[in-house]
């Protein structure tokens, strides 16, 4: 079976008329083998490099994939954050996680990073790119600076990430990325007096 096939669910709609036991069932519901879903989650053998996994939402993501299985490598600019979610990640039976440190707007650094948690892990089968600022001000407030910041960081560092990984992902036929962003991303929003005393109130 190829890297290819075994990553697909192996997940079979059975129609009712298939199957006798659920002949009771309306012929527009379809049914699922028992046991379909139990393995579709399961990522044990999968190798999985979570980049800003340092961070809130990458943490969380970085425990999740831990648990269904995964070896994990975290890497952030954060040393220290990506050591201690990394630490916190460890599960019985699984090789010890790997942390790194990595700017991800540093390209030479970007594709030594990723060469060395290849190496070491065998392969990267999944990516989650979670790495990212915000500067919550008004963008007509940005300075040039902040705004090539956020480009940087936001836009180039995933470009530069997903490329490196990609490359080796492509040439074993599998991979698996997740790249994550905010919605005003794509749309955007009012700064209202009320999110100002929000933040001002979160930071209090
Ligand atoms: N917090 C939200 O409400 C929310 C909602 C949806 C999507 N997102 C997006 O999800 C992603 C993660 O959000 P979060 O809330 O976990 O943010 P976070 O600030 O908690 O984590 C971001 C991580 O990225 C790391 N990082 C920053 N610059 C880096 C760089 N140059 N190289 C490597 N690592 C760097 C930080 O050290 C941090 O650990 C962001 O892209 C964010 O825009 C956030």
């Amino acid at each position: 079976m190829s890297e290819g096939e075994r990553g697909k669910p192996k997940l079979r709609l059975v129609r009712p008329s298939e199957t006798r036991e659920r002949a009771d069932v309306l012929p527009s519901v379809a049914t699922y083998p028992s046991g379909s879903f139990a393995g579709l989650f399961d990522l044990s053998g999968r190798n999985a490099l979570i980049v800003g996994g340092g961070g809130g939402i990458g943490g969380a993501i970085t425990h999740a994939l831990a648990d269904y299985g995964a070896r994990i490598a975290v890497a952030d600019l954060d040393r220290s954050a990506a050591a201690a979610i990394a630490t916190s990640c460890q599960r019985n039976g699984l090789p010890e996680p790997i942390a790194e440190e990595l700017d991800v707007t540093e390209p030479r650094m970007v594709a030594n990073v990723v060469a060395q948690v290849d190496a070491e892990m065998g392969s990267i089968d999944i990516l989650i790119n979670s790495a990212g600022i915000q500067i919550r001000r008004p963008v007509i407030d940005y300075t040039p600076e902040e705004f090539k910041q956020i480009i940087d960081v936001n836009l180039a560092g995933v470009f530069f990430v997903t490329q490196s990984v990609a490359r080796g992902m492509l040439a074993r036929g599998f991979g698996r990325i997740v790249t994550l962003a905010l919605f005003p991303a794509c749309s955007a929003i009012r700064f209202t007096r009320r999110m100002r005393r929000q933040r001002a109130a979160s930071r209090s």
